[in-house]
């Protein structure tokens, strides 16, 4: 059993608060993304985790265990660097092993496990290699491999294919979710690529400078942000917004048009669909095409509506031209509304 609990999590470089009052659990056996932009806390939290940063105040728990006064090797955790620290003077075979030589695992069982994971991470062909000849790609999966060889009961894992190309990476991701999912190993996963999070998460976790702003699964971060920076930052092209004035009895103003929205609330809203929720119809919002991407799947024609950028992703049959202009019409289901004071959603 190793449920992580992060409590009141604070912390304070000099001036510089970098993380506010973080508070999460993580379940046993769960994979859980964090999820943000450069700079906005993730290793910091994850280091804190790791006890190799103390937190200025809160609690960290793993497995029912208070573990901030532990050392991060009494903490029983594998931890994958952003900068995968393999050392380059050890072969490939003894980088991975090296945890299991520590731990003093008889041979056929460090060759065993050392085999394993190199297979899965594509490196098996190099094992006798020393590590300070290889390509960045390959060593961080060296750095993968020998955090998985430990078959931990936590891991934790910075960026781990950062380094990669886009096809390997492909290959490596859907390598790691099969290799967790097999494992009993509770996860904890950092990176900047949100196509990485939704795809590996059972839950992502999106920080916003020094704050989780939403924990949740991925196809409720999607379908439902909780804050207007979480709808703008998840899907690629993010979400639209547009102006909302009520009209009374539940109806709402954009941009001309008169949608069904909110009946609790009174004050102006912003309204918000995802480019893939809009079609061309015969009423709806009158939008200018202003750039036209062919995509293959898709068309992405990026409009003008009111003088706010407005995206759709449409069908890669229909024909558009700069210039013209389109009648867009959301998906009624998929309109999403939040409140501009405080930029969270309205139920
Ligand atoms: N040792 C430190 N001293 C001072 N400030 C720090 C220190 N470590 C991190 N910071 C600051 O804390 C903030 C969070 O840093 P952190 O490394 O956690 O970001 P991150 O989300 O991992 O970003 P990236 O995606 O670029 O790796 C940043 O503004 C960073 O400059
Ligand atoms: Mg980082």
């Amino acid at each position: 059993m190793a449920e992580i609990q992060i409590k009141n999590i604070a912390k304070n470089f000099g001036s510089y608060q970098a993380l506010h009052d973080i508070n999460l659990t993580i379940a046993d056996q769960e994979f859980m993304v964090l999820l943000g932009a450069s700079g906005c806390g993730k290793s910091t939290l994850l280091r804190i985790i790791a006890g190799l940063e103390t937190a200025t105040t809160g609690e960290v728990w793993i497995g029912g265990r208070r573990v901030d006064h532990l050392s991060p090797k009494d903490r029983g955790i594998s931890m994958v660097f952003q900068n995968y620290a393999v050392f380059p003077h050890l072969t490939v075979f003894e980088n991975i092993g090296f945890g299991l030589r520590m731990q003093k695992l008889p041979d056929d069982e460090v060759t065993r496990r050392v085999e394993r994971t190199a297979g899965l991470m594509h490196i098996d062909q190099l094992l006798k290699r020393y590590s300070g000849e290889l390509s960045g790609g390959q060593r961080q999966r060296v750095a993968v491999a020998r955090a998985l060889a430990m078959e931990p009961d936590v891991i934790l894992m910075d960026e781990p294919l950062s380094n990669l190309d886009a096809l390997l990476r492909l290959e490596m991701r859907a390598e790691l979710k099969g290799v967790l999912a097999d494992s009993k190993t509770t996860a904890i996963y950092v990176t900047h690529d949100q196509v990485e999070a939704m795809s590996l998460a059972d839950r992502i976790s999106v920080m916003h400078q020094g704050r989780i702003v939403q924990a949740a699964t991925p196809i409720e971060v999607y379908r439902n942000p909780a804050a207007e920076f979480v709808a703008g930052f998840i899907g690629n092209p993010p979400m639209n917004f547009l102006p909302a004035t009520p009209s009374g009895d539940g109806k709402w103003q954009v941009a001309g048009q008169v949608l069904d929205g909110p009946t609790s609330r009174s004050a102006p809203l912003q309204f918000a669909v995802r480019p893939e929720d809009i079609r061309p119809a015969d009423s709806g919002l009158t939008a200018t095409a202003k750039v036209v991407e062919p995509l293959g799947a898709h068309l992405l024609v990026t409009c003008e509506v009111e003088g706010t950028m407005f995206r759709a992703v449409l069908d890669s049959d229909l024909t558009v031209h700069v210039g013209d202009q389109l009648t867009l019409a959301p998906q009624p289901d998929r309109i999403r509304w939040f409140d501009p004071e405080t930029t969270l959603a309205v139920a």
